[in-house]
């Protein structure tokens, strides 16, 4: 039965040029390398400088993945931004980037806030639209600048983030209706409210007008991240009915090189198949997942036809999997 599905059609990236090293934080607060990368497995992180905005980092990871598409900005009918970093409280990040590219008069233009989850989330609502007809050509961008709400006096905190932007451009195809198909095989999102104060902002907008700084409950969020991201990949891989062992390359949210390979020993996936990019863009939230396929995309790793799983977890707790054949 044909049906449509989401194609991958383009991606694109963009980080600031301004690299932190481990051995940079042991200046600022007491740490060292050691602990950082033996704990996290990250050795530095880009950090925006004054006057870099997260829209900045947006366009042009968008304009990136217009070219790698070959599409205009006219083509464009759909853009949906997961930050929890907007330059301001109000009108959408997405409404700002839309003015910048010219995208047209009428195009929905929408931030969500899932935390690190967001790309996944932000993709299942694209990739619903366009399958339902609605939309044909969906920018889905994840972008922080969580330097911004770091507090760089907190070791517990500082050394983990980073900031940068990753897009996606996803185009309506017709396909055979089969787990052969390329596009998007499945999305599934979570959340657990319960946990929402294990990792959060200490202020807001209507709780005390400010945007306040990361805290997080480490231990409690390492428990809960491991099953939730074995959930995301084996829950999708059964929607699009296929097996752990067709699967390439997995993608997982790049918070903790040690969450990442629990992961995958539980997944039984060998490591040559796990994208690691948490060494060099340390913890970007939203933007880690499109960074990361951005970057493998670029380098040649990920290919036409390959089958990618992916799965994040975060803040809210929110989590979430998909399954994408490029
Ligand atoms: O993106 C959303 C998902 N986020 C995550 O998945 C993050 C999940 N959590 C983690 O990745 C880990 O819990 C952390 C990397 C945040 C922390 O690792 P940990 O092994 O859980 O360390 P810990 O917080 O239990 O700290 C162990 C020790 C403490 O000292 P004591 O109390 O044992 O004397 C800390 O004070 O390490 C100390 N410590 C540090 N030492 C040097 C904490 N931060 C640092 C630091 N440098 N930066």
């Amino acid at each position: 039965m044909s049906l449509i599905r989401s194609q991958l059609v383009g991606t694109g990236y963009s980080l600031p040029a301004k690299v932190l090293t481990n051995d940079d934080l042991s200046k600022i607060v007491e740490t060292n390398d050691e602990w950082i990368s033996t704990r996290t497995g990250i050795r530095s992180r880009h950090v925006a400088s004054d006057g870099e905005y997260t829209s900045d980092f947006c366009v042009k990871a968008a304009q990136m993945a217009m070219q790698n598409a070959q599409m205009t900005a006219e083509e464009i009918d759909f853009i949906i931004l997961a930050t929890v970093t907007p330059d301001n409280t109000f009108p959408s990040c997405a409404a700002k980037i839309s003015k910048i590219l010219g995208l047209r008069s009428g195009v929905a233009a929408m931030d969500i806030n899932a935390a690190c989850s967001g790309f996944v989330y932000a993709t299942q609502i694209a990739d619903n639209m366009i399958r339902l007809g609605q939309i044909k050509n969906a920018l889905v961008i994840g972008a922080e600048t969580l330097s911004r709400i770091t507090d760089w006096t907190d070791r517990n905190t500082c050394v983990l983030f980073g900031d940068g932007a990753g897009a996606a451009i996803y185009k309506a195809a017709e396909c055979e209706g089969k787990n052969t198909d390329t596009g998007i095989l499945a999305t599934k999102i979570y959340a657990d409210g319960s946990q929402y104060d294990k990792l959060c902002s200490d202020s807001g907008v209507s709780f005390n007008q400010k945007s306040g700084f990361i805290h997080m409950d480490g231990k409690e969020v390492f428990k809960v991240a491991v099953p939730s991201l074995v959930q995301g990949v084996e829950e999708t891989l059964a929607i699009a009915n296929v097996d752990i062992n067709d699967v390439d390359w997995y993608i997982p949210h790049q918070a903790n090189l040690r969450i990442i390979d629990s992961v995958a020993k539980k997944l039984e996936l060998d490591e040559s198949k796990v994208i690691v990019t948490v060494d060099h863009h340390g913890n970007t939230s939203a933007a880690s997942i499109p960074l990361a396929l951005a970057e493998s995309i670029e380098s040649g790793k990920v290919k036409k036809g390959d089958l990618v799983a992916f799965s994040s977890m975060g803040a809210g707790f929110t989590w979430g999997g998909m399954v994408i054949r490029i």
